[in-house]
């Protein structure tokens, strides 16, 4: 669990903990390592775990799974925070967010137009066929037909975009 922590708090951390232990004299140049640190050797049990707690019926996805289903997505998408976008916008904490509204990505008329949150549901939709889902819309992908692959994939991204459900 703490592995997993680390991981979600890396954004966090990449602005915080380059600064000195002692917050005394703040110099101009703090030795900030220009690049964030190597990223944890994924702990698959931890973030198993960090699946079960989800809400079913996604408790109940596998981790490694999801994490395969999404390199359909990753030619397109990024997932951690902070990360740019491609050419769709960065998915870090799409749950919760309104549909299109990620500053700075220059979104289709169809996406603009729509009026929702995204929650599981709505992604579970919009997954398995973006163009009938949403008509008009610029993502170029033809959608995750199984609904296990869906499962796991929308659990994965909950886990990754670091948002509490
Ligand atoms: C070929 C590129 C491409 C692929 C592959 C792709 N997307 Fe997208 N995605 C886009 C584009 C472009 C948009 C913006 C659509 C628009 O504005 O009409 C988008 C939008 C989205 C949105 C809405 C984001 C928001 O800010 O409202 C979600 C969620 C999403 N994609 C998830 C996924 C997932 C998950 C996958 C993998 C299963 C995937 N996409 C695969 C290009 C892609």
């Amino acid at each position: 669990m703490r592995r997993l922590l680390i991981s979600v708090a890396l954004a966090a951390c990449v602005a915080a903990c380059g600064q000195p232990a002692s917050q005394t004299a703040a110099s101009s140049e703090s030795p900030a390592p220009a690049a964030a640190p190597a990223a944890p050797a994924p702990d698959t049990a931890a973030l198993q775990a960090a699946i079960a707690a989800l809400p079913a019926p996604y408790n109940e996805a596998t981790y490694e799974a999801g994490r395969r289903v999404f390199a359909q997505c990753r030619s397109c998408h990024t997932i951690e925070a902070g990360a740019p976008n491609r050419v769709g916008p960065n998915l870090h904490g799409v749950f919760g967010r309104e549909i299109g509204s990620l500053e700075g990505f220059n979104y289709s008329q169809a996406v603009q137009d729509a009026n929702f949150v995204w929650d599981a549901a709505q992604l579970d939709n919009w997954l398995a066929n973006p163009q009938t889902f949403l008509p008009g819309n610029r993502m170029a992908f033809a959608g995750v037909r199984n609904e296990t692959q869906r499962r796991d994939l929308i659990a994965y991204l909950m886990v990754e975009s670091a948002t509490a459900p």
